[in-house]
């Protein structure tokens, strides 16, 4: 049932042209995950070059360690998520998306929440922040990081939770106490405590990565 009815918006996505990064891109990313299974929503800021060219949310390399680190925590990336972006085209030289380009998308940001009405949301990096919550010089993504928030999609409320990109932990390879990949570690840990306490972990992480090689 949620499954068609995201098909209905997805395909108004695919031929949306209400900004002008629809005249760039190669693919529109609409999502990725199981709908009908998903309690979590994930939302990150925009595609990137791989996105783009694949028509799926996190395949680049930010992807990738973003799977590395939903692994290791027990999250399936294929059951427990539905994986969205704030914009569904990608923007050009992966620049930040404009408020006007993200406002041209929201219609389809907020319908996707509304469909799935997961049982938590979790804003990935800065700019999913800002789409939802006000910041400000006290209020940066460092001070609400890990922090419950409630958000509200179309008059309902949602527990949501923010936690770095991958692509800030590209750039940041420590692993010790207080390290910006041990908190994502420590943020992705409660997530799946608190919504998924019927995962088992050996399910979903084969091997052993060590992702301070990423
Ligand atoms: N890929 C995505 O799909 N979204 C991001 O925010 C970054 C990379």
């Amino acid at each position: 049932m949620k499954k068609e009815c995201l098909e209905i918006v997805r395909q108004k996505c695919e031929n949306c042209k209400a900004c002008a990064l629809s005249a760039s891109r190669t693919n529109t990313v609409f999502a990725d995950g199981n709908p009908e299974m998903a309690r979590l929503v994930l939302i990150g800021e925009a595609p990137g070059e791989i996105e783009d060219e694949c028509g799926r949310p996190f395949v680049g390399r930010a992807g990738q360690l973003l799977d590395e680190f939903l692994a290791e925590a027990g999250i399936s990336r294929d059951n427990d998520l539905y994986i969205i972006n704030t914009v569904k085209c990608r923007p050009p030289e992966n620049r930040v998306p404009t408020p006007e380009e993200q406002a041209a998308c929201r219609k389809f940001l907020d319908a996707q929440i509304d469909i799935i009405k997961p049982q938590a949301i979790i804003l990935c990096g800065a700019t999913a922040l800002k789409t939802f919550v006000e910041t400000d010089r006290k209020r940066t993504i460092s001070k609400l990081r890990g922090q419950w928030l409630t958000i509200t999609v179309d008059g309902v409320e949602y527990p949501a939770i923010t936690i770095f990109h991958p692509s800030y932990l590209l750039r940041n390879h420590s692993m010790e106490e207080g390290s910006p990949r041990r908190l994502m570690q420590q943020d992705l840990k409660e997530i799946k405590n608190k919504y998924l306490p019927d995962r088992n972990i050996e399910n979903i992480f084969a091997g052993s990565h060590d992702m301070a090689m990423v």
